[in-house]
């Protein structure tokens, strides 16, 4: 057995029911299909999925609008999770974004979710503001956090 292969590539439609199903799994707010359609649709999103051995493990989307990009969503199923899946995601976004010349990337994240928030920083995102009341289903605050990509040159 050699190792496992890895693909990134963008989100089609027959990949939303398992994405959903992540979803459900991965956050208390989860987001529904139409969220998912809306960003296969739209000109200013990049949703992409990462199989391991074509099977689906994880998924991010990034939204461009001018040279700024926003980060809406990252994840990691449960099973594929601490395999170093989430930084190859992260990298590849980093990589579309000197690739579209990006000034900088927005990301919103829970203040108790600790994992994000350390793969977050070891990009270089920094913490820039607090939203108050902004999560629902737990109510709760929302970090900012932002990297600026100009001239980065991702490794
Ligand atoms: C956050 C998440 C995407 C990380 O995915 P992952 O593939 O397990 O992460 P990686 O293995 O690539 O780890 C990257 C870094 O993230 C941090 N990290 C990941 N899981 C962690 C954990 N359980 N505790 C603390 N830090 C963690 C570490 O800094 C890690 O670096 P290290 O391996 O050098 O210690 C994953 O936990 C997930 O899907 N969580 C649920 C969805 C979510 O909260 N998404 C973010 C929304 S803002």
């Amino acid at each position: 057995m050699g190792d496992p292969e890895i693909i990134i590539r963008e989100m089609t439609e027959e990949d939303i029911p398992e994405v959903v199903k992540y979803e459900q799994e991965l956050f208390t707010d989860s987001w529904p299909e139409a969220v998912f359609l809306e960003d296969i649709a739209s000109l200013y999103s990049y949703p992409h999925v990462l199989h391991v051995d074509s099977e689906l493990a994880g998924y991010v989307v990034l939204w461009v609008a001018a040279d700024e990009g926003h980060l809406t969503n990252i994840a990691v199923a449960k099973k594929y999770q601490r395999k170093s899946i989430a930084k190859k995601l992260l990298s590849f976004i980093l990589r579309l974004a000197n690739e579209m010349k990006l000034a900088q990337i927005n990301l919103e994240v829970r203040p108790t979710n600790t994992p994000a928030i350390s793969l977050y920083e070891k990009f270089g995102f920094e913490k820039l503001a607090v939203h108050k009341n902004y999560y629902s289903n737990p109510l709760e605050d929302c970090l900012v956090m932002r990297k600026d990509t100009t001239g980065h040159i991702p490794a």
